[in-house]
């Protein structure tokens, strides 16, 4: 963390705060006064941020270099988090794709992600919430997906941990709340960050004419509003939510042909 002398600012902890909408969540917490923790694995840009919203808006900004898929590492951000007295918002968000033939995959590949997206975030919850209780307010956020109400062929982990991701925040914000403890399930669609790239989709990929992408900071201004209102789980925007409500209500025999039709395409 970077020297100066401590006050009484709530703090924030974010895991995949190097870009995206983990960076756009800090960004959003840092302006509104927030100490920030922000973990990831990409060094100089998580050095770089923190030294940016630093200066920029007077906080404490610190970060961790952390693999979540190892669960030492994990571990390390779960004492860490014990340790923050004024611990007020997490952000569960980082995450990645990972598309792959599921039996033609390496078994390790798919339980990292399972690692990374959801024991992670379970983990590091635990150890949030009995600070939050004590200080009688706080907030979790998990970051998920729209894919939590869908399915797709070479795509089953992204979808099975999102779907974990949503029952798990549903059931804990019931059970949090009397306590004062906020929790969201954040649901986006297309969102424009390092996501894509990382999976080799440059800027001329037709992905990004063929669906229209949202910025991250609309969808963290977005989340921050619903987490404002106390709604848990939050799709931002209404294309997303078309998306979602024919993902939940068309037939499944029809949903799979649709499916089906678009997986031998792709093929
Ligand atoms: N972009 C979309 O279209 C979209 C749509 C729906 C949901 N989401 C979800 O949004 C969340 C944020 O993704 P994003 O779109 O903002 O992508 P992003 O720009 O690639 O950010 C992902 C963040 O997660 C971190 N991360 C990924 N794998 C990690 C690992 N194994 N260990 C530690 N940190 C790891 C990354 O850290 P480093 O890069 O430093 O390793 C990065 O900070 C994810 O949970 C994703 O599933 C994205």
């Amino acid at each position: 963390m970077a020297s100066e002398k401590p006050v009484n600012r709530p703090a924030a902890l974010i895991t995949g705060g190097t870009s995206g909408i983990g960076a756009a969540y800090a960004h959003r917490l840092a302006a509104a006064g927030y100490d920030l923790i922000l973990t990831g694995r990409r060094e100089k840009l998580l050095e770089k941020l923190c030294d940016e919203l630093s200066q920029k808006h007077g906080i404490l900004a610190g970060y961790v270099v952390a693999e979540l898929a190892d669960e030492r590492q994990v571990k390390k951000i779960e004492r860490l988090i014990k340790r923050i007295p004024r611990l007020r918002i997490l952000v569960n968000n980082a995450g990645y794709g990972h598309p792959a033939c599921f039996h033609e995959d390496d078994i390790a590949a798919q339980l990292d992600m399972l690692m990374v997206h959801n024991v992670a975030a379970l983990r590091l919850t635990h150890a949030a919430v009995s600070g939050m209780i004590a200080q009688g307010r706080g907030a979790i956020i998990n970051v998920s997906s729209v894919a939590a109400f869908m399915v797709s062929p070479r795509s089953m982990m992204y979808h099975a941990t999102k779907v974990f991701l949503n029952s798990f925040s549903e059931s804990l914000a019931l059970e949090l709340w009397d306590a004062g403890i906020r929790v969201q399930v954040l649901c986006p669609g297309f969102t424009r960050t390092d996501f894509h790239a990382k999976l080799g989709m440059g800027d001329e990929h037709p992905i990004f004419t063929r669906y229209r992408f949202m910025s991250a900071q609309k969808v963290v201004e977005i989340s921050l509003k619903y987490l404002k209102a106390n709604r848990v789980i939050c799709i931002p925007g209404w294309r997303n939510k078309i998306w979602v409500f024919f993902a939940r209500f068309i037939p499944r025999r029809l949903f799979y042909r649709a499916l089906l039709r678009r997986a031998r395409k792709e093929k």
